[in-house]
């Protein structure tokens, strides 16, 4: 199942992008943060982390086995490579669908230095047999090779160097128990207040050399989802506004404005895309509750795209709820759309009627 892409026309998707990384052309540095000390925000996985690394420093070990879970956009690949970075290793990335042969992970493990770190991305998304060669590799720093085959194969057991798997996911649910089971230090990601999203925008506004006035950060920040990786695009493409269409060198809060009026991001940080989805609900299905296979053929998109990039923000805003009945839209999806026949009951007394 491969999550639909549909970064690319859409401003406020959360899929990776080159963006992310400052062009070389433009002799800009990359936004992303290199160590622990310029990752702003997620306080109590960095306080763990940090301590956690100096505590494997000390002993001269490979740090334990890490699971950064979270949605889009939040940081998971920026702290895979803080802690190669911290841990003074080298960083081997792969992505989950894309190791397809045991071979292919034996090769990767039996490359590996001491202390190294193996991130894999998508860790959700690794095909089976795949995972289950990693459970001996997390566990007893073993890997079980199958020589020959029928009654004549046999097991060869190799030795791997003491490494840190560092595994990223979209999504918890979907990891199998014994594979969630053996990272020991589970981290979960939380979406940015806005004050922190504030303080990205003015990092990497003085990363690209723009100047922005405070109100204006903090207007693209409230409006970047909790996400810093929407913060650091809208940032950009506000620039660019400002640059051409306002030639103004300093971005104020009404250029900042203007801008995200002509990207049609609104003031909840809702893009096109977010209200088809609460249009869809309120008035496909007078506001539910509907079943998300249901929402996602009525939208034409995979179930995992709603899943994944649309509704954590949508919840986390109190937009939806999620019931056992299936999604339910709640006043303030009403209201903000503009739109009548918010139900009169309270949410609360719909979800037990
Ligand atoms: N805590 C942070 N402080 C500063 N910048 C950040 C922080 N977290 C993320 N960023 C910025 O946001 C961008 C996106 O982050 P990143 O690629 O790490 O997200 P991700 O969680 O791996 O997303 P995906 O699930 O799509 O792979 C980074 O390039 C970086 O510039
Ligand atoms: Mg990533």
């Amino acid at each position: 199942m491969v999550r639909k892409e549909e970064g690319s026309d859409r401003l406020v998707s959360r899929e990776g992008n080159p963006d992310d990384q400052v062009g070389e052309l433009e002799g800009e540095k990359s936004l992303r943060p290199a160590v622990l000390r310029e990752y702003v925000g997620q306080t109590k996985i960095k306080e763990n982390l940090r301590l956690f690394i100096e505590a494997a420093r000390l002993r001269g070990d490979a740090l334990d086995h890490v699971l950064l879970a979270g949605p889009p956009g939040l940081g998971k690949t920026t702290l895979a490579h803080i802690i190669a970075q911290e841990m003074t290793s080298q960083l081997h990335t792969v992505s989950g669908p894309n190791v397809e042969k045991k071979g292919d992970l034996a090769a990767i493990l039996t490359n590996l230095q001491p202390r190294d770190v193996l991130f894999i991305d998508e860790v959700h998304r690794l095909p089976k047999a795949i995972e289950e060669v990693l459970y001996s590799a997390m566990e007893d720093f073993k890997l079980d090779l199958i020589m020959g085959q029928g009654p004549g194969a046999r097991t060869l057991r190799i030795d791997l160097p003491r490494f840190t798997l560092v595994g990223a996911t979209t999504r918890t649910g979907l990891l199998s128990s014994p594979l969630r089971d053996r990272f020991g230090v589970p981290l979960r990601l939380d979406f940015y207040p806005h004050e922190e999203l504030q303080q990205i925008v003015e990092r990497s506004a003085g990363l690209l050399g723009v100047d922005i006035e405070p109100e204006a950060s903090l207007e693209v920040a409230r409006r970047s989802r909790g996400t810093p990786r929407i913060a650091n695009r809208l940032l950009k493409r506000v620039r660019d506004f400002a640059q051409v269409r306002a030639k103004s060198s300093r971005i104020t809060l009404s250029i900042a404005q203007d801008a995200l009026k002509l990207f049609e991001v609104d003031g909840r940080g809702l893009d096109p895309l977010d209200r088809k989805f609460l249009r869809a609900l309120l008035e496909k299905f007078d506001g539910g509750p509907v079943g998300i296979e249901t929402l996602a053929s009525a939208l034409g998109e995979e179930r995992e795209t709603l899943e994944d990039v649309y509704e954590p923000y949508l919840l986390q805003e109190g937009f939806i709820q999620r019931t056992p009945r299936g999604r339910l839209a709640t006043r303030i999806a009403y209201e903000h759309l503009g739109l009548p026949g918010a139900k009169t009951l309270p949410v609360q007394d719909k979800l037990f009627e």
